[in-house]
């Protein structure tokens, strides 16, 4: 489990005599969804909500110019990398993509510990994805600079659950009194992971549907218990489509599997057709934190509540809010 940094970096070397940055999130680390209070998300979301509007009216603008971020990944990505990307850019900042480490000196043998301590020479932030669950609480306790982490393994993937959360109160307008569906891998895919847990700080239903192969983990399910989350699974959707608010689905993480055949076993369990959301409510949403490989039919992407491309514009602005924090420009 990661453990986290202090609130604020009090002995920085790199701020300046004098600099009136500060802010709650300056210097700090996002790691977990766990370090984050209901104030902490509404504070969020309040600078998120302000980011869009920036880019719908001015597209890019300097409020974190002459900031670097590296973008560290060991693993594939398309939307979180290129997110950070273009989060950076559109705040006036510059980013060095790492995309590939097998092209970096990982390749010849160097530790996590010391690219992240080559990075922070030149970046003000770093952005991991790496295989490991910890991955990014380790590097955090040898970087001075914040790590956000972009998944650990099948650990989490915190800033995607922010978005998801931005996604649904965008869409939904709250998350009390919800009832959220959670589909398809449970047990290997981080991004529920975080979900379940950022969920439990509202009055929530979670439903998760998965083979058996696939639950979702018991500690997670534990974990929510104490808090009093009500949580029931299921084997199939029938039962819990009708009364979903979302339907969160997932691709059953092939990478994980060390048995093919286990993974072909379980691939295709679940598709989201037309035909299935005729029997979900006219206001549900679909959210999916992609990629996709064949849980949710095309056809489904002319519904309106598919929300999964929405779901990923709202993730630009919230990793730009969350760059802006961190680097206490918000
Ligand atoms: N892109 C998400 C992740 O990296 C979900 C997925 O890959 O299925 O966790
Ligand atoms: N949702 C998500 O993390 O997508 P990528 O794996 O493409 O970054």
């Amino acid at each position: 489990m990661a453990t986290f940094s202090p609130p604020i970096r009090q002995m920085n070397p790199y701020l300046p005599f004098g600099d009136h940055r500060s802010g709650p999130f300056y210097g700090r680390d996002i790691l977990s969804v766990g370090q984050f209070s209901r104030q902490d998300l509404d504070y969020i979301f309040g600078v998120a909500h302000e980011m869009r509007e920036m880019v719908e009216r001015v597209g890019t603008f300097d409020l974190l110019k002459g900031k670097i971020l590296a973008n560290l990944f060991y693993e594939p990505s398309t939307r979180t990398s290129s997110s950070f990307t273009s989060a950076m850019e559109r705040l006036g900042g510059s980013v060095i993509p790492i995309n590939e480490v097998r092209y970096s000196s990982v390749s010849k043998g160097e530790s996590l510990p010391d690219t992240v301590r080559t990075l922070e020479c030149y970046v003000d932030v770093i952005v991991l994805r790496h295989p490991e669950v910890g991955a990014s609480a380790m590097a955090a306790r040898y970087a001075r600079k914040p790590i956000i982490n972009a998944g650990d393994g099948v650990g989490e993937h915190p800033t995607q659950a922010l978005l998801d959360l931005f996604t649904i109160l965008a869409e939904l307008r709250q998350v009390d009194g919800l009832t959220v569906t959670m589909l398809g891998d449970l047990k290997y895919g981080r991004t529920v992971h975080s979900l379940a847990r950022l969920l439990s700080l509202y009055q929530v239903r979670l439903n998760y549907v998965s083979p058996d192969l696939l639950r979702m983990p018991r500690e997670i399910i534990d974990e929510l218990g104490q808090k009093s989350v009500a949580q029931a699974e299921f084997t199939s959707l029938d039962e819990a489509l009708p009364e979903s608010d979302v339907l969160y689905v997932t691709r059953v993480q092939k990478e994980r599997f060390e048995d093919e055949a286990l993974y072909e076993s379980v691939k295709g369990a679940f598709v989201i057709t037309p035909e299935t959301l005729t029997k979900a409510k006219d206001e549900m949403i679909v959210m999916h934190p992609l990629p996709r490989v064949g849980e949710i039919s095309l056809e489904v992407d002319d519904d309106p509540r598919a929300a999964y491309f929405r779901q990923m514009e709202y993730g630009l602005y919230v990793r730009m809010a969350l760059l802006a924090l961190v680097l206490g420009k918000a």
